[in-house]
């Protein structure tokens, strides 16, 4: 079923049930909105969305309103504008005003608002919260209260994304505080480290640790991406600037997961840059004609890699960069022809790597059959990658012996 009603002169009509926003969101009609958001359930707490509604004796909130027949609405009404002005006013008379070296600055629902309704700032010298900064060692969510307009976002998104139920707002009056559990820390409460929090929040209050002065919005170019980490498909936006991961951004329209990701899909990605990170095929020495390993390593084709340098980059690399985003790679030069032994790794190129382990596959079925395999597949592997695992270990290893780690 639906109703017709009128909505700033221009008459829509909207499914039964809808809110006042809703209506006018369908109908390409803007309300501003800051404790709202569409994957949340509506509190109407911040009263940014007040409109005038014919016949009602005070403001009435767009985002908690349902829309009636014939109803007459003015979102633009003179006492709507003053109201959401004066709610601005007093957002900003307790917040830093530090929009100019703020993280979220151009990614910042308060910022764009009292840009759109020229808010001055409020110069008073009543009092300001001086919340302590970043007092939770949680090290992947950093808190500053001072930046919190008590929206409870990020209350509603623990709770009804993630189902943890970590946050909510204690004490009262000017005291009142977004608390983890009974004032506790984060993971003391049971967070789960996913981030939904941070993503939810319309400000500056809760960001991500990792990310801090990497990087703002206008700064990074944002590249989808489907999360390797297991084979659920989430998809997100890498934030990258100067071919850096920066951050990883939760995307509204991805069609499996929609803003809720994994601590490992949100935070697991200093991998990419890591040294020890393989991003070529090694092969045991002793698997590889002695002269062609000499030839190539030669002349750089090739490099072979003592357990011992890479044990030195690594440790180089994690003094250099705390958080995983060292710009080179610390490895030591290749280690003499002389020092390589038959189990010691040598990096070639795939083409090598890839005809060698089908020549042991190819010879160990030769000698002792297709039963002389395993194969154990993974969970981090996309559905149709193990459809194909399972094609290949049937048909051409020729045994049944494949399992999956998600069974074990
Ligand atoms: S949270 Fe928003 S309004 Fe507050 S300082 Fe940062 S950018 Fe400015
Ligand atoms: S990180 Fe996730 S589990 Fe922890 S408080 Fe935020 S939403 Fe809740
Ligand atoms: S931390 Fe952010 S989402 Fe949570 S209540 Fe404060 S402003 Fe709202
Ligand atoms: S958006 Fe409606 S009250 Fe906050």
């Amino acid at each position: 079923m639906s109703i017709n009603l009128t909505i700033n002169n221009k008459v829509i009509t909207a499914p039964d049930g809808a809110t006042i926003l809703e209506a006018a969101q369908a109908a390409g009609i803007e309300i501003p909105t800051l404790c709202h958001h569409p994957d949340l359930t509506d509190v109407g707490a911040c009263r940014m969305c007040v409109v005038s509604v014919e016949g009602a004796r005070a403001l009435q909130t767009a985002c908690t309103t349902p829309a009636g027949e014939g109803m007459v609405v003015n979102t633009m009404s003179d006492a709507a504008v003053a109201s959401r002005k004066f709610t601005l006013e007093m957002l900003l008379t307790d917040h830093p005003n530090e929009c100019m070296t703020c993280e979220v600055a151009g990614d910042c629902e308060l910022q764009d608002l009292v840009y759109d309704y020229q808010v001055p700032w409020p110069d008073h010298n009543g009092k300001r919260h001086q919340w302590e900064l970043d007092p939770d060692p949680n090290p992947f969510i950093f808190i500053d209260r001072n930046k919190c307009i008590v929206c409870g976002r990020c209350i509603r998104a623990c709770n009804e994304i993630q189902n943890r139920d970590i946050w909510s707002f204690a004490y009262r009056g000017f005291e009142t505080k977004l608390v983890a559990g009974a004032d506790q820390l984060m993971l003391d409460a049971g967070c789960e480290s996913c981030g939904a929090c941070v993503a939810y929040c319309p400000v500056g209050a809760l960001q991500d640790k990792m990310s801090l002065g990497l990087g703002r919005v206008n700064q990074v170019e944002k590249v989808r991406t489907t999360c390797s980490f297991c084979g659920v498909g989430c998809n997100f936006d890498l934030n990258v600037r100067n071919d850096k991961i920066t951050k990883v951004t939760s995307a509204q329209d991805a069609p499996v997961n929609g803003m809720a990701l994994c601590v490992k899909g949100r935070y697991g990605y200093d991998f990419v840059h890591h040294p020890d990170r393989l991003t070529r095929p090694m092969v045991r020495a002793k698997w590889l004609d002695p002269a062609t390993v000499a030839e190539r390593v030669k002349n750089g084709e090739w490099a072979v890699f003592t357990e011992a340098q890479q044990r030195r980059a690594s440790l180089t690399h994690q003094r250099a960069s705390g958080n995983g985003h060292s710009a080179s790679d610390h490895r030591s030069p290749a280690i003499p022809q002389s020092a390589i032994l038959p189990d010691t790794f040598v990096q070639t190129d795939w083409d090598t790597a890839l005809d060698t382990v089908a020549g042991k596959f190819t010879q160990v079925k030769k000698d002792y059959g297709g039963d002389a395999f395993a194969v154990l597949a993974s969970a981090k592997c996309t559905n149709e990658e193990n459809y194909i695992f399972n094609k290949f270990t049937r048909q051409m290893l020729a045994t049944h012996s494949i399992d999956h780690c998600a069974r074990l």
